[in-house]
């Protein structure tokens, strides 16, 4: 599944979403409707009590992160949250500090894709010369990531 099915403002928000029961029931009144691993999702379509969001990733609050921003200059989600489609649950693989942040704003152009699409494809890998090619999209969309200290810390 298209991680945007679930995660719906990743895309228009600074935050990404985590979905309400009713995505899940959008296919699961009709599939596996009786599995023991969906007892959660029943129960919480039942009582109408949303299920407890297990948070993973934080930032600190004097960090100002937009997803929106990311996604829509094509950044795909693996660059900062690892293969998500391997992880039976949902682990941090980056180290989201500041020296990480930096590194790519200081070179994106490899964390880069082509187009929209792919931003969530979790096995893409960047064809030869990608590099360069992109450090020409860079210029010519005027794509720049700051390094000034107010721009994350507000
Ligand atoms: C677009 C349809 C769709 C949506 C939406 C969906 N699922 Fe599923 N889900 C499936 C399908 C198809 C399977 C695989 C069923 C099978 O192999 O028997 C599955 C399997 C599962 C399983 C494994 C069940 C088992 O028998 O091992 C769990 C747990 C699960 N989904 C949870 C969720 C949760 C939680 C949500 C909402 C956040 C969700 N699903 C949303 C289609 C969906
Ligand atoms: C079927 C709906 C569904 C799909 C599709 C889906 N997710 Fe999720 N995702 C969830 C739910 C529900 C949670 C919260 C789980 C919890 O609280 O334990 C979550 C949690 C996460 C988290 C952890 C958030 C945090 O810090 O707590 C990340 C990162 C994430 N998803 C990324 C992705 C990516 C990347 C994809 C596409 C490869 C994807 N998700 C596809 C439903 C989905
Ligand atoms: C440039 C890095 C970056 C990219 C690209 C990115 N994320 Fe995130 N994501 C983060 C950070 C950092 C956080 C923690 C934000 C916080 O705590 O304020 C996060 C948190 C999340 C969360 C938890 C909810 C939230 O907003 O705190 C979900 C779900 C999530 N990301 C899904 C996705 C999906 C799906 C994609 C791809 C469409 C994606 N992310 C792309 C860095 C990224
Ligand atoms: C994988 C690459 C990558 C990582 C990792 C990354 N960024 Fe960015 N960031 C970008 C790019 C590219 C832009 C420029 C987007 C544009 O100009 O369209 C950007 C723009 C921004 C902006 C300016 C836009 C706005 O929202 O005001 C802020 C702030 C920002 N990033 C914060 C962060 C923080 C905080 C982190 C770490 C938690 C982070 N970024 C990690 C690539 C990245
Ligand atoms: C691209 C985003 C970004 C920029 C630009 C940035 N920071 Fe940060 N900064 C962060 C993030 C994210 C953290 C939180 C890191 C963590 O939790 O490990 C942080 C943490 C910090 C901390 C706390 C460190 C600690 O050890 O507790 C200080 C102080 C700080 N930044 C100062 C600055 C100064 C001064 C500048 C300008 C020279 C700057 N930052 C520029 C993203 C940024």
């Amino acid at each position: 599944m298209d991680c945007r099915y679930c995660h719906t403002s990743v895309e228009a928000s600074h935050e990404a979403n985590i979905p309400p029961t009713q995505t899940c029931m959008n296919c699961h009144n009709i599939v596996d409707v009786d599995a023991d691993e969906l007892a959660l999702v029943q129960e919480s379509w039942k009582t109408g009590k949303p299920i407890e969001w297990v948070k993973v990733h934080m930032l600190p609050d004097y960090a100002y992160f937009n997803h929106a921003v990311h996604v829509d200059a094509n950044i795909g989600c693996a660059s900062c949250h690892g293969r998500i489609d391997q992880m039976e649950i949902v682990e941090q693989a980056e180290p989201l500090s500041m020296g990480w942040c930096l590194d790519c704003h200081r070179d994106p152009a490899k964390h880069i894709r082509p187009d929209n699409v792919s931003v969530t494809q979790m096995d893409w890998v960047a064809p030869e010369g990608h590099e360069e090619i992109m450090n020409e999209y860079i210029k010519i969309h005027g794509i720049s990531p700051p390094e000034d200290c107010t721009a994350c810390h507000r």
